[in-house]
């Protein structure tokens, strides 16, 4: 009896030792529970080895024995697992959709918000070609409307009067796409050009015209970089006809409005 109670404290003190590793370790209370109770099977084995041997057995009696025992081993172990916490895929599954649903439900919003913004931007990509072919449109009205003799530009048809002369040259602003470095009336200006709706004030229609024919001729005050790497393009002289080019710098000498900060521009060559 003695015995008994020595390796039942042994496997207590072997059990709360597990106990006492497993907190350490952090591991799950049920781990812990788990190591405590493998800690007492070994005890009971231990003091089994003890127990007196039982008679021995034949026949029919031993086999009935032998399926009692069996039927008592599955009785207990079938009994003590179920009464352990069980692993539930279930539980777990909800467990991760918990932790991830705010992500992916951000992700999605995120998501929904690139198709708007990409939306948006093909909108204004389809409005702007509907300004050009506008442009193209009502161009191809100044150059057929006065019936041009033979030979002659577009541009230069004879007959056009002061208000079509500055709708050309509206027009070349849109065909020859100022607007996607230059801001004007608050439209365009996406890259790296100064707001022009000061311009008029600032140089007269010759000069402008220069500065389009030759974008070395002057430099945008705080432009030194831009100026420098050249990225007005140097091409417009070979694409608009001489009415053209005019056309353009008149219209935006037409341009006076002081609350723009459009920079000073200093002569270069
Ligand atoms: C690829 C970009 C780009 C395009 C296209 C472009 N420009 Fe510029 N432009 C600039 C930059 C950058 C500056 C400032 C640096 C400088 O002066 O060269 C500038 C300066 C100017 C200035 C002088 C502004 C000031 O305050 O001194 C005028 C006028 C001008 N551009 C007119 C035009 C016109 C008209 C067109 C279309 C025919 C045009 N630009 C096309 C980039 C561009």
């Amino acid at each position: 009896m003695g015995n008994i109670f020595k390796k039942l404290g042994i496997g207590l003190v072997v059990g709360g030792a597990l106990i006492l590793v497993g907190h350490w370790q952090e591991l799950p209370i049920s781990f812990q529970v788990l190591f405590f109770i493998v800690a007492l099977i070994g005890a009971v084995v231990f003091i089994l080895l003890d127990a007196q041997p039982i008679g021995t057995m034949s026949g029919g009696k031993a086999l009935l024995a032998v399926i009692a025992f069996w039927i008592l081993l599955v009785t207990v172990c079938v009994a003590g697992a179920s009464l352990l916490p069980q692993f539930d895929p279930e539980d777990e599954r909800a467990k991760i959709d918990k932790l991830l649903g705010k992500e992916r439900a951000a992700s999605q919003k995120g998501k929904a918000e690139e198709l708007i913004a990409r939306a948006k931007a093909l909108d204004e990509q389809v409005k702007a070609l509907e300004e050009r072919l506008k442009g193209l449109g009502s161009g191809q009205a100044v150059a057929t409307a006065p019936a041009p003799s033979a030979g002659e530009k577009p541009a230069a048809a004879a007959g056009t009067g002061a208000g079509d002369f500055m709708k050309v040259g509206e027009e070349q602003w849109q065909l020859q796409e100022c607007y996607n470095c230059h801001k004007l009336r608050g439209e365009g200006g996406k890259k790296r050009g100064p707001e022009l709706d000061n311009i008029g004030s600032l140089l007269t229609v010759d000069e402008i015209q220069q500065k389009i024919a030759d974008p070395k001729s002057f430099m945008a005050e705080g432009y030194e970089k831009e100026y420098q790497k050249g990225i007005m393009p140097n091409k417009f002289k070979d694409l608009m006809e001489p009415k053209e080019m005019q056309a353009l710098a008149a219209w935006l000498g037409t341009f006076k409005n002081t609350s723009v900060n459009t920079p000073k521009p200093i002569k270069k060559s």
